[in-house]
């Protein structure tokens, strides 16, 4: 693909648009943020470090929606931090906000795009993007279960001292908190985790993942986690771009599917050059069932309090 597009300069947006550049995976990667000065001077400086690291890609810095005009993908991480005193409720506004009016200005300058949804809270996030954009909901596609996933899988990777490469796991449901593991489908080159370990030890391991992102928090005090969360939003940007039909989780729109409707969760798809090229339904045990549906109704209330 040509163009690239990353909304977002701070921590995950840099992040996620250097692994672009080093992985091959645009001709033009650009990186927007309304902060001026700092889209481009980390741009140029990554722009800087392609004869080193072996990239022909150009890397822009912008204020300027044109100049992401005929982007193949948007990956859209602006938004705000918690601050001390700011609610859940206030983040949710307030980055309900920030999306909307990204999605307002990338829509009209690249109407083809994929959009990769990476701002939190993700799964209400991308709900609010496919919405305001007027796209169709293979184009609108949120990350998390691939992060939720990796967490797992390093956990898991580690108590049993094995590759990375050869643990599995499969999360649905929504981000963070929320997570509904499936042990079932978790192995690792195909035995079932629950052959290789107690059963309290995999409710331990998915406790950890589950609270992954704080566990980041409470060590950087001023911020979240951007490596393992940016290396998961360029992994569905390769699966789009190169049309990889990858069976990843990640954040769709439902329409019935697991007896949901009209809101994203996190669910097993098939990601291609459409973005969601297919939603994997799986049957689902009543309990991995009930807990589908507890974690969605928890976005579907935070979907309703904005009244979009
Ligand atoms: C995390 C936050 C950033 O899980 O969503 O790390």
């Amino acid at each position: 693909m040509k163009k690239i597009t990353v909304v977002g300069a701070g921590n995950v947006g840099a992040t996620a648009a250097q692994r672009i550049a080093e992985k091959h995976l645009a001709e033009n990667v650009v990186l927007l943020d309304v902060i001026e000065g700092i889209p481009q001077g980390k741009a140029l400086d990554m722009w800087e470090s392609g004869p080193v690291e072996d990239f022909d890609s150009a890397v822009i810095g912008t204020n300027d929606y044109s100049d992401t005009a005929g982007s193949d993908i948007v990956v859209i991480t602006a938004g705000l931090a918690r601050k001390p005193g700011m609610t859940r409720d206030d983040l949710l506004m307030k980055n309900a906000e920030i999306v909307r009016s990204v999605t307002e200005q990338v829509v009209p300058v690249s109407p083809d795009a994929v959009i990769v949804v990476v701002s939190n809270p993700l799964d209400v996030m991308t709900w609010v993007s496919m919405k305001t954009s007027g796209f169709p909901k293979n184009r609108v596609v949120g990350m998390a279960g691939v992060l939720d996933s990796a967490r797992f899988r390093l956990f898991i990777a580690k108590e049993l001292n094995v590759s990375v490469m050869d643990v599995q796991a499969l999360v649905l449901g929504g981000h963070g908190d929320s997570m509904v593991p499936l042990i079932r489908y978790s192995t690792v080159s195909g035995i079932p985790i629950s052959e290789l370990m107690s059963a309290e030890r995999i409710e331990q391991l998915v406790d950890r993942a589950r609270n992954g992102g704080i566990e980041i928090v409470n060590y950087l005090k001023t911020g979240s986690a951007y490596y393992a969360p940016s290396s998961s939003a360029v992994e569905m940007v390769d699966a789009i771009v190169k049309n990889r039909q990858r069976i990843l989780p990640c954040a769709a729109y439902l329409e019935g599917e697991y007896g949901l409707n009209g809101m994203y969760v996190g669910v097993p798809v098939k990601l291609g050059r459409n973005g969601i090229e297919k939603v994997i339904e799986l049957k689902l045990t009543d309990k991995e069932l009930a807990e589908l549906h507890r974690s969605a109704m928890d976005v579907k209330t935070n979907i309703d309090k904005l009244g979009m």
